[in-house]
């Protein structure tokens, strides 16, 4: 199916979805030749999946005018709960709407471990990414201490059930399930262990949202882990920051 980007993910359905997250990375120049490379890879074809870039909120505006038209989607990195008011150094959702972007990500675990955000932060986040009219994806995983201690996928149902407030829908809300030992380390979990954990998640989230894999996903194994029929895309972070990587991955998605 060719996704071409327009607004909602109805049409997108049934679609992978490869976001990446360029987190704390690239001045000016750096977000504008990396956004330049892949949209001329953009143009060049028709794709199977959906793209989405979540540039630092520095580079949305620069980066959105460079991605204009060519079907790549934008996204924030994280929003505060409120439309707006004394928080410094905070970007409110509907802030992040008006410079274009359509889906922000929320409770990375550089925010909850980085920044001590609880799930009931991560809960009043996405309510207000949903008032704003953002597709919140919500991140949860767990640590290797709690893997190791068979604690996996009880912490994930905890992050779960207290990370989304009522109301979620397949069009409003994606789950990224990324193994904090697995982001930027190298390490991914097993293909089993994936997708165990992502069939554990799809029961618990509403039928058709989807649900992607993040941790070291690379060129080599994308294509094992996006094959996966439980994996609905994938969250890329060291990987996104090269137009040729990116694209190889998306290309597996399709
Ligand atoms: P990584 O990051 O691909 O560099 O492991 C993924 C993420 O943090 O979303």
């Amino acid at each position: 199916m060719i996704v071409t980007g327009e607004r909602g993910r109805n049409m997108a359905f049934g679609s992978k979805l490869v976001a990446g997250n360029w987190k704390m990375h690239g001045l000016r120049a750096d977000g504008v030749a990396l956004a330049r490379g892949l949209a001329e890879r953009a143009a060049g074809a028709g794709r199977a999946c959906e793209l989405l870039v979540c540039p630092p909120a520095s580079l949305l505006t620069t980066v959105a005018g460079v991605l204009d038209g060519c079907g790549i989607a934008l996204g924030g990195q994280d929003c505060h709960a409120a439309a707006k008011g004394p928080y410094t150094g905070d970007i409110s959702a509907e802030m992040l709407a008006d410079l274009g972007c359509r889906y922000v990500i929320l409770g990375h675990s550089e925010r909850r471990h980085g920044h001590g955000e609880s799930d009931q932060v991560v809960r009043d986040k996405v309510a207000g990414a949903w008032r704003a009219g953002l597709v919140a994806i919500v991140c949860v995983g767990e640590t290797r201490q709690q893997r190791e201690a068979g604690e996996a996928a009880g912490v994930v149902s905890v992050q779960l059930t207290a990370s989304i407030p009522d109301g979620a829908t397949s069009d409003t809300l994606v789950v990224a399930y990324e193994p904090v030992w697995a982001i930027g380390t190298g390490l991914t979990a097993t293909t089993h262990d994936i997708a165990v954990m992502h069939a554990e998640i799809h029961a618990r989230v509403p039928a058709g949202t989807r649900v992607l894999y993040g941790g070291s996903v690379n060129p080599k194994n994308a294509a094992e882990i996006l094959g996966l029929a439980e994996v609905d895309g994938a969250l890329v972070g060291g990987a996104s920051l090269s137009a040729d990587d990116f694209w190889s991955i998306a290309g597996a998605a399709g």
